[in-house]
């Protein structure tokens, strides 16, 4: 596989760090900056190193989602201002979703506007992140509240630095490759994939993966409608990890996303006759990978109030993007809330 084709910037593979230095000779780029946290630093600077001639300056920010935030903004842009970058500067972004996110925020506000290169190190980012040109910060404790479209010059895929990524990284990460093969009728590994009850993330599926992302981004750029699938399972998801943000049982994005796609497939066949043997196929299969959580009427409660700051919701009301079957999207449905506790007791029993 030589590379991706997405509509403003190349994904590429092995060819990405030679195409990196054409970009960069091309560009002829004042000075190059590296991004990482502290665990890319320890565990992807070296693979990165090893692979380029290229010995750019480093910032380094803290680790987590915590982080994704203005305060670290801050630190990158002062990082760049007492560098002295200017607007032929570039930052390659190191690191998993965080990284990549805040990166690109940066980037995007410094200067109006500086080049900036995605390097993504775990399997989320790569199957999810690296398509898409979203970037972004969390605010009041809002995941992605402030944020912009701006794309990257280029993205380099590199599954040798997942060797390093913990095993529950992987399965989140794993989750979205899961969701895409469920809403998506062309390329769909759905049957393949809950075939066998184990993650598989071959180079391969990755490719399937981030092939069936793009055709969804690539036709609607700014979620006017179609992208709008890419959401399935993340609005109970999304309102499930900001939940559970502020407690001491974290989850982590894909582990909040799997629940969500169990209960939104619950609810595609409550209200779009979506088959229950494929919604018990899919339950089964995430749950023979992500722990079951245990949920209280309060935090059911709490989580429905939170779907009302989902960014796709228009006047408090709350819309998903449901299945009637595997690729075919129902948009902009409306669920009464019995559904959804109705839901919730689909994935607890
Ligand atoms: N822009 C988009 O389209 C998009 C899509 C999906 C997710 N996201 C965002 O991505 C974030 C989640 O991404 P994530 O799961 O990659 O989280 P992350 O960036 O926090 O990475 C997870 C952890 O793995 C560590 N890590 C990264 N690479 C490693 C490696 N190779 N070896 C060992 N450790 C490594 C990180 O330091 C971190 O501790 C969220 O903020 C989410 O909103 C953005």
């Amino acid at each position: 596989m030589e590379k991706i084709l997405t509509d403003n910037y190349a994904i590429e593979f092995e060819s990405g760090y030679e195409s990196l230095i054409k970009i960069i000779d091309k560009n002829k780029y004042s000075k190059i900056f590296l991004l990482v946290d502290e665990n890319t630093e320890n565990f992807c600077l070296n693979i990165f190193k090893n692979k380029t001639t290229l010995n750019p300056n480093l910032i380094k920010i803290k680790s987590g989602e915590e982080n994704k935030n203005i305060h670290t903004c801050i630190k990158i842009w002062n990082s760049l201002i007492n560098s002295n970058a200017d607007r032929k500067s570039l930052l390659i972004n190191l690191g998993g979703g965080v990284i990549t996110d805040i990166g690109g925020f940066s980037a995007n506000t410094y200067n109006r506007g500086i080049d900036f290169v995605n390097i993504p190190t775990t399997l989320l980012s790569i199957v999810d992140a690296s398509v898409g040109s979203k970037t972004g910060i969390n605010q009041n404790g809002i995941k992605n509240k402030i944020g912009t479209f701006y794309d990257p010059k280029m993205v380099i895929i590199d599954t040798e630095y997942l060797k390093t990524l913990e095993q529950r990284q992987i399965n989140s990460g794993y989750c979205e490759i899961f969701k895409h093969s469920l809403i998506s009728k062309q390329n769909s590994k759905f049957e393949y994939l809950t075939d066998s009850n184990k993650i598989n993330f071959s180079l391969d599926i990755i490719i399937n993966s981030i092939n069936i992302k793009n055709n969804f981004v690539s036709e609607d750029k700014y979620e006017k409608k179609r992208r709008k699938g890419l959401n399935f399972g993340h609005t109970i998801g999304h309102a499930i990890e900001t939940h559970f943000m502020s407690s001491d049982k974290k989850l982590l994005h894909g582990e909040a996303i799997a629940i969500g796609i169990i209960i939104e497939s619950f609810l595609s066949k409550e209200i779009c006759g979506f088959e229950i043997d494929k919604v018990d196929k899919i339950k089964n299969h995430l749950l023979s990978i992500f722990n079951k959580i245990k949920f209280n009427s309060s935090s059911i409660n709490n989580i429905i109030k939170m779907m009302e700051h989902d960014k796709k919701n228009t006047d408090k009301e709350v819309n998903f993007v449901l299945l009637s079957d595997i690729g075919k999207l129902i948009f902009d449905v409306k669920v009464p809330d019995s559904n959804i506790l109705d839901a919730f007791e689909y994935y607890s029993k």
